[in-house]
């Protein structure tokens, strides 16, 4: 089982790049395989969960070609190309691609089954196929969990759906099996999720209609191929600039970091802290008039950061779903801060990779930071740092690069167990992480 070692402290400066978006790299590749026409992706995320996503889109049927470091083409089969796969189509830890693939393959003349890793194996599934069976779709799951079973050969009928989770990939989901449904699929979101899905399809040539609290979609729609430079995942820029503000006296620069409105709520949060942060909004990569290449109108930014005395908040519940993935590391900053922090309403946090709430606690509780677990949040009291020890992941990377972070702060060394499934999401974090100044290694 890989473990990380981390020394305690460490100097922490220079200027870095971290992978592209994970969310937009598995889109983008489903998107691309059932477009007509060519799609050429660069700065697709090469982690082991978008790989298992390449490799599934491959048992339907579609060429992905590599054209070099992080960047490939598709000969997309248009959307009623796909088909049958030989065997149970296996998407690693990806929740994403799982649930993408349902809405997507609803619609299909052809049976699949869907299933990932053991931690995959416990992620609720019923919250998709229960909307995708009102649009007639035949779907099965397993007690709500994976494998989910979908018949091929019906006909799917566009629904209104009113989502009772605030979760992407749910609307995600209908917006594909929408494509393909008669009439017009309605999603209407209780708070804003991340828009990716929407953005992509836009530049794919597909119409969505923004609508208050929700988007629809028309069936029957085509995708058209086009060139696509995916940002920096901001979510994996977290971890650098919660450490950038909890370390990096000299300050530290992320460069091309996706900085979508609707995934960068720790920026806030730690704004509400206190911390020194500097976004340096970027134009496209590629100069203007250049209408080949898109970065699907998503926004891009260098961000500078620097230690930075951090101040204890409590969490307005409508920064929640803008900032949930990050919630790992801020309970790392928080702990730093001086005074009490508060989150409440994180009860998804529960049914991700592992149940981080728990997962988190348990660490600090290792390192003795004063924290309650709450069944729907954290309180924590920052300010007395960490000790060292050892803390396990549960094989979830946002927990083993959080604890990492926390090792910039901690007064003994930190061992942190389980770590492998961190190249799911950032491939090369230990050789990013020295080279900014973090004494970690993987063994
Ligand atoms: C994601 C949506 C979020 C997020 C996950 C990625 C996506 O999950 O936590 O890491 O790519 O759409 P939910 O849709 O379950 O909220």
């Amino acid at each position: 089982m890989q473990r990380y070692f981390c020394q305690p402290g460490g100097a922490i400066s220079g200027e870095i790049r971290v992978p592209g978006d994970k969310s937009i790299s598995h889109r983008a590749l489903i998107l691309g395989s059932v477009a007509e026409g060519d799609t050429e992706l660069r700065g697709v995320l090469e982690s082991e969960n978008c790989l298992a996503t390449m490799a599934a889109l491959r048992d339907l049927g579609v060429r992905i070609v590599r054209l070099g470091r992080n960047r490939v083409l598709i000969p997309g089969v248009g959307l009623d190309g796909l088909r049958a796969a030989p065997h149970a189509l296996n998407l690693g830890s990806g929740a994403t691609p799982l649930r993408l693939f349902m809405g997507l393959l609803a619609a299909d003349k052809f049976d699949s089954t869907l299933l990932g890793d053991a931690s995959l194996m416990r992620r609720p599934m019923e919250r998709v196929a229960v909307p995708l069976r009102l649009m007639n779709a035949d779907i099965s799951t397993h007690n709500g969990l994976p494998p989910v079973s979908i018949r091929g050969g019906r006909h799917l009928q566009a629904i209104d759906y009113e989502l009772p989770v605030a979760s992407a990939q749910l609307k995600s989901a209908l917006l594909l099996a929408g494509l393909r449904a008669d009439g017009r699929t309605r999603v209407a979101e209780p708070v804003q999720t991340r828009d990716h899905t929407e953005r992509l399809l836009s530049a794919f040539g597909v119409e969505v209609l923004r609508q208050y609290r929700g988007v629809a979609i028309e069936g029957g729609q085509t995708l058209r191929g086009t060139e696509i430079e995916i940002p920096g995942d901001f979510s994996s820029a977290a971890f650098f600039i919660v450490l950038g503000c909890l370390a990096a006296e000299r300050g530290l620069t992320l460069r091309g970091v996706g900085i979508n409105p609707t995934r960068t709520g720790l920026l806030d949060l730690l704004g509400l802290m206190g911390a020194d942060i500097r976004v340096r909004p970027k134009g496209e990569p590629e100069p203007p008039g250049r209408n080949t290449t898109q970065v699907v109108g998503e926004p891009l930014a260098d961000i500078e950061v620097r230690a930075s005395r951090l101040r204890g908040i409590t969490v307005p519940e409508s920064m929640v779903t803008l900032t949930i993935d990050e919630f790992p590391v801020f309970f790392i900053a928080a702990a730093c801060a001086e005074g009490e922090t508060l989150v409440r309403g994180v009860h998804e946090l529960r049914v991700k990779e592992s149940d981080r709430l728990a997962a988190m606690a348990e660490g600090l509780a290792r390192l003795g930071v004063e924290h309650e677990l709450l069944p729907d949040g954290l309180w924590i009291r920052g300010g007395a740092g960490f000790s060292g020890g050892s803390v396990d992941s549960h094989g979830d990377h946002r927990i083993a690069m959080a604890f990492a972070v926390a090792s910039a702060r901690a007064s003994g060394p930190l061992e942190i167990r389980d770590v492998a499934n961190v190249a799911t999401s950032f491939p090369g974090f230990v050789q990013t992480a020295q080279a900014v100044g973090l004494p970690i290694e993987a063994v």
